[in-house]
């Protein structure tokens, strides 16, 4: 099929891509040209595994196309898929101008009949938007095409977005039309090898599905963090404690980490706005209010520790941080624990060396941008030297096993705070360091 991604973002590059390897013919479209210029040189902006090598096979291949032009790259597409982004607007609803944007655009230069697909993550409600407001650019245009809108939220998960999107675990349309939603199962019938996972339903409960499950994820964490909290100090170690609620089937070993609250460009943003969809039908939806309450003063839990074992004064100190991205496998920073840490460390007083095996570009571009208060280096051990403590934010694997004899060596003091949830296997305090970890007794 010919396919048109408005938006090559995370979500744009991987799904263009993925259709790409299926055989379509795709055209990923951005108004950011540097992006596009450099998706033609083989320059890919984001870190996704196994991302780079599927972009440059199917460029080469001639299956996957990049434009700065929507008029071009709509060009004999049977479906357009706006993925753009939804960040959270200043009220806190998702701010929708840039998916309402690509729909003007596409009413402008729509000639032929089309299925339109919301791939953002949008509230409830938006495809009728999207489609009044293609409907009344044709209009402008004197044209009444059988064109269709349908919801097709995207559930890829940042640092294992390609395998989640070539192996779904579900496919989530919404449509009120026949026609387009047979278009949608046969463009998916090819990630479908063993069993069909497409579910199909009306529009405005695909738009819902999307919002239901980031919720359910972020309360989850939300809720073991506050079991973590309180099991420190009632003297519980909530490592056990999550290995004795998760062998229930009911609940579940996944996602049930406490840590330092959620990140990313989605959990809170999400949350956020599915608060305002509720707020905005007179309904108050007190635990998603909790939820999101929880997890900003989540990331406060590691400097409250750190507060508490150095003095709110951190002037002259230096910390060592290992982890920027908000979970790992991942360059995206956004929202991420580290940011808030960072902040409340360097008001103290403090400077921070920082290292990340992905992140560091990202931080010194778009967060940190003439900071002198935070240093970078190219290899975890180089922040160590001098530094008063390690902070350990994101499980990134190579942080799972390092050399302790290294960080003792280096580090002013052996000290630790843990941010990731990590079972003290190492058994730290045995080889000498004071080490700090969330929910567990003794370690607040
Ligand atoms: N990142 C994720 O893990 C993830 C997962 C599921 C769903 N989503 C949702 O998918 C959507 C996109 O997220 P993302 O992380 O890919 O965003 P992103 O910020 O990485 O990418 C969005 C892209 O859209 C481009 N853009 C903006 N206006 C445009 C226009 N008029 N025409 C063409 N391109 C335009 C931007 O330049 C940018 O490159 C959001 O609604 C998000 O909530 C994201």
């Amino acid at each position: 099929m010919k396919l048109a991604i408005i938006g090559t973002g995370y979500v744009g590059l991987v799904t263009g891509t993925c259709f790409a390897e299926m055989g379509n013919h795709v055209t990923c479209i951005d108004i950011d040209e540097q992006k596009i210029n450099n998706l033609k040189q083989g320059i890919i902006p984001i870190y996704e595994p196994g991302l780079e090598d599927m972009v440059k096979r199917n460029f080469e291949k001639g299956n996957l196309h990049f434009s700065t032009s929507l008029k071009e790259g709509m060009q004999d597409a049977e479906i357009a898929f706006i993925a753009v982004g939804t960040p959270m607007g200043d009220d806190g609803s998702a701010d929708l101008q840039y998916v309402l944007a690509v729909a003007k655009q596409l009413g402008q230069n729509m000639d032929k009949p089309m299925v339109v697909v919301d791939k953002s993550t949008v509230p409830v409600g938006t495809a009728d938007k999207v489609k009044a407001t293609i409907k009344a650019e044709l209009e402008k245009r004197g044209l009444n095409l059988d064109f269709h809108v349908v919801s097709n939220p995207e559930f890829l998960k940042e640092g294992a977005a390609v395998e989640d999107f070539m192996k779904p675990d579900r496919v989530v349309i919404g449509a009120d039309d026949e026609g387009a939603l047979e278009k949608m199962r046969q463009l998916y019938a090819s990630f479908f090898r063993t069993h069909d996972r497409f579910i199909a339903m009306d529009i405005r409960s695909a738009e819902m599905t999307k919002y239901a499950a980031n919720a359910m994820l972020a309360t989850k964490i939300s809720f073991m963090n506050e079991i973590a909290n309180i099991c420190e100090r009632v003297g519980a170690d909530v490592n056990h404690v999550r290995i004795g609620i998760g062998s229930d089937r009911r609940i579940g070993y996944s996602f049930i980490y406490p840590g330092c609250g959620y990140g990313g460009s989605c959990f809170p943003k999400d949350v956020s706005a599915l608060l305002k969809t509720a707020d905005s039908v007179g309904y108050h939806p007190q635990l998603i209010a909790a939820v999101d309450g929880v997890n900003q003063r989540q990331k406060h839990v590691i400097v409250e520790k750190i507060v508490k074992r150095f003095g709110e004064n951190l002037g002259g100190m230096t910390f060592a941080l290992w982890g920027l991205s908000f979970k790992p496998e991942t360059d995206d920073m956004r929202d991420a624990a580290s940011l808030v840490i960072i902040e409340e460390l360097t008001k103290r007083g403090a400077m921070v060396k920082a290292y990340d095996p992905k992140a560091m570009p990202e931080a010194k571009k778009h967060y940190f941008n003439g900071n002198t208060s935070i240093s970078y280096a190219e290899q975890k051990y180089r922040v160590l030297e001098n530094a008063e403590a390690l902070i350990l934010l994101t499980e990134w694997k190579e942080f799972r096993s390092p050399d302790f004899g290294e960080l003792k060596k280096q580090l002013k003091n052996p000290i630790i705070f843990d941010g990731r949830n990590q079972y003290n296997a190492f058994k730290l305090e045995e080889k000498g360091f004071e080490y700090y970890q969330i929910g567990v007794k003794g370690k607040g």
